[in-house]
């Protein structure tokens, strides 16, 4: 079987968040089943240096550009990347220039990635677009009438690609398309709307957040188009690559380890400390790798520092964001010298120190569709501490009474995203860690539990199969 697989980014080429991740362990992830994943990606010029210098096809008019489609291959993976100079050969980053405002032709940028998917997906037994960047390729693929089978992943329905009714027009689609059951969405053109109305089948990246996404509150406008379709609606929870998230093998730390070599830990916490600035303590130091957003839950965090100082408690926290966010935790930071440490930007090494040395990891998400830190926390022993919502409810077991006494905690969960919630959490995760023996049973179970690929891959595969089938 051949997929081709469309999105606006994939590791280790192209990232901005966790989608890269998943773009880019899909490949190995389904090679497994007999499938061979072909990942089309925008010619960024990053994407550019992986490109080879073989022409798979040329168009002289993609909606208005002159367009090729050049090969390559990403860690060992057939790679298609579209060359749109006027489109993709920009400094910044994928989605927003570099004092990080969006692009104004985002709209065709992606537009124009999803038609040439469409133009090429009859070489394929089926297409996988993700998120709202390559959601039109369903569209497309619809409008032609084509046969071949789509699939659309929603990592983040927050994003939706909403645009003028007057882009409409240069999209290339026929009138009919701007209707409530096309691209129409709220009086103008919704990318993601229109790839949820044509896909044959629609996934998000956990089963909670398949659920949530019914409901006004995580629908985001979105959910009476969800409910509709619910009979083509599953969720697929996201996977680690272990060969870039093992710490056995973290060519990032200074200590690798595994499950059985748990004291090496302290070797990275050590580590971690030099690099934040940190002072030798003998609470926690609880880890932060995130976009700084409202999302994120990242203002109640940083309300909730003084406390968390308070109670014994330091942080290390890399990300960025918000630009009030960021002034807030680095004001954090100069209020608290030796118990805060504060890293505003993006660096991929640092944030595997901080799951090797850090010793639980903040994840209070208002809403999170899967989340992938608090996988890489349960592989490397870095307890995670989580709003029970989306993926993050999915993968992570409560330390509650009757958990512990099982053996089967791997963390702690919080319901309500506020200073109140998020202290309780605190409070309960410095209970636990000052019981060692109760603290390594939780590192070591969350050490022990599979979030390969091995499940979700086969999950995939099948729904593929059925859609082929059909
Ligand atoms: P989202 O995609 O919503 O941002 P995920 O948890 O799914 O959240 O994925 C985030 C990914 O981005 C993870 O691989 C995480 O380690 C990484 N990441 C986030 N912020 C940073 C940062 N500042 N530096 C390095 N990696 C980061
Ligand atoms: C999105 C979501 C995140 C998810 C990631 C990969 O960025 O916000 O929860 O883990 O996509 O699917």
């Amino acid at each position: 079987m051949r997929v081709l697989s469309v999105a606006s980014e994939a590791y280790p080429l192209v990232k901005t968040g966790g989608l890269a991740d998943v773009v880019g362990a899909l490949p190995a992830a389904l090679a497994p089943h007999g499938i061979e994943t072909v990942t089309l990606l925008p010619g960024y010029p990053a994407v550019m240096k992986a490109a080879t210098a073989k022409v798979v096809r040329t168009w002289d008019d993609l909606l208005g550009e002159p367009a090729r489609l050049l090969g390559g291959t990403i860690d060992g993976h057939p790679l298609l990347v579209l060359d749109v100079p006027t489109l993709f050969a920009r400094d910044g980053g994928p989605y927003a220039d570099a004092t990080g405002r969006d692009w104004a032709d985002n709209w065709r940028r992606f537009a124009a990635l999803s038609r040439a998917a469409a133009d090429i997906a009859g070489d394929f037994d089926l297409v996988h677009a993700h998120d709202w960047q390559a959601a039109l390729t369903p569209a497309y693929l619809r409008y032609d009438d084509s046969a071949v089978p789509s699939v659309v992943t929603i990592h983040n329905i927050a994003f939706q690609g909403h645009y003028d009714a007057t882009v409409f027009a240069d999209l290339g689609l026929p009138d009919a398309a701007f209707a409530l059951d096309g691209v129409e969405y709220y009086g103008g053109v919704g990318l993601l709307k229109a790839g949820l109305a044509s896909a044959s089948a629609i996934t998000t990246v956990s089963p909670s957040y398949a659920e949530e996404i019914r409901r006004p509150a995580f629908g985001m406008g979105l959910e009476g188009l969800i409910e509709v379709r619910r009979d083509r609606v599953s969720g697929i929870v996201n996977g680690i690559d272990p060969a870039v998230w093992s710490p056995h093998a973290d060519t990032a730390l200074p200590a690798p380890y595994s499950v059985r070599t748990l004291a090496r830990r302290r070797t990275n916490k050590r580590a971690l400390e030099a690099a934040f600035d940190l002072a030798r303590g003998d609470g926690p130091i609880f880890v932060v790798v995130s976009r700084l957003t409202w999302q994120k839950g990242m203002d109640v965090l940083a309300d909730t520092l003084d406390t968390l100082v308070a109670l014994g408690g330091r942080l290390a926290l890399l990300g960025s964001g918000d630009a009030a966010l960021e002034a807030a935790f680095l004001d954090a930071a100069r209020r608290h010298p030796g118990a805060i440490g504060v890293r505003i930007g993006y660096d991929e090494a640092l944030s595997h120190l901080l799951q090797g040395g850090g010793d639980a990891i903040l994840i209070p998400s208002r809403f999170e569709p899967c989340g992938l830190t608090q996988l890489y926390g349960l592989a490397y022993g870095c307890v995670p501490v989580v709003a029970r919502t989306g993926g993050l409810a999915d993968t992570v077991i409560d330390a509650n009474e009757a958990a512990v006494a099982a053996g089967v905690a791997t963390g702690v969960q919080f319901g309500d995203v506020s200073v109140d919630g998020l202290v309780h959490a605190l409070r309960r995760t410095i209970d636990l860690y000052r019981q060692p023996p109760l603290w390594s049973a939780m590192q070591r179970q969350g050490m022990r539990a599979d979030f390969s690929w091995t499940r979700s891959g086969a999950r995939y595969a099948a729904l593929y199969r059925s859609l082929i089938a059909a």
